[in-house]
């Protein structure tokens, strides 16, 4: 398949948009200064917070927002169990419960990642969401593939 480009400059702080890539979704988070502050705080809670399945991110985002701008989230909108595509829980709190840090859950089997695509212990999906290939063209211009 044939990269894809995006443009990222009407992402609003806290929202994300979907793109397709190679028939997949992928996910463009502008993550808030909230977020990305909650991000840092449930280590514990993740099977794999420092991303030691290198598979599942490209080198240049082997760090600790898997991102090359730190608050511009890349991340292909399957889960790593049996494939479905879960959906967003943007906002802490809410229906998913008072220390929910913002996200995302899987409707099939219940697995649930962070806002980095970082999964919780105790999901069945075992590994973290895939950080897909992915450079910046310019300020506003992200090039996926
Ligand atoms: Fe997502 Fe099973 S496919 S939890």
């Amino acid at each position: 398949g044939a990269p894809v480009e995006a443009d990222i400059s009407k992402i609003e702080s806290g929202a994300m948009i979907t793109v397709e890539w190679r028939g997949k979704p992928v996910w463009l988070i502008n993550r808030s200064q909230e977020m990305m502050a909650a991000l840092t705080q449930h280590d514990d809670k993740l099977s794999d917070p420092k991303l030691e399945v290198t598979t599942q991110q490209p080198a240049y985002c082997q760090n600790a927002s898997r991102s090359i701008k730190s608050n511009l989230m890349v991340l292909v909108g399957i889960c790593t169990h049996l494939g479905c595509s879960p959906s967003p829980k943007l906002q802490a709190g809410n229906e998913m419960g008072a220390d929910w840090p913002g996200g995302f859950f899987c409707p099939c089997h219940g697995s649930r990642f962070d806002l980095a695509g970082r999964v919780f212990k105790g999901s069945p999906a075992p590994i973290n969401l895939v950080v897909p290939p992915h450079k910046y063209l310019n300020d506003n211009l992200l090039l996926i593939g």
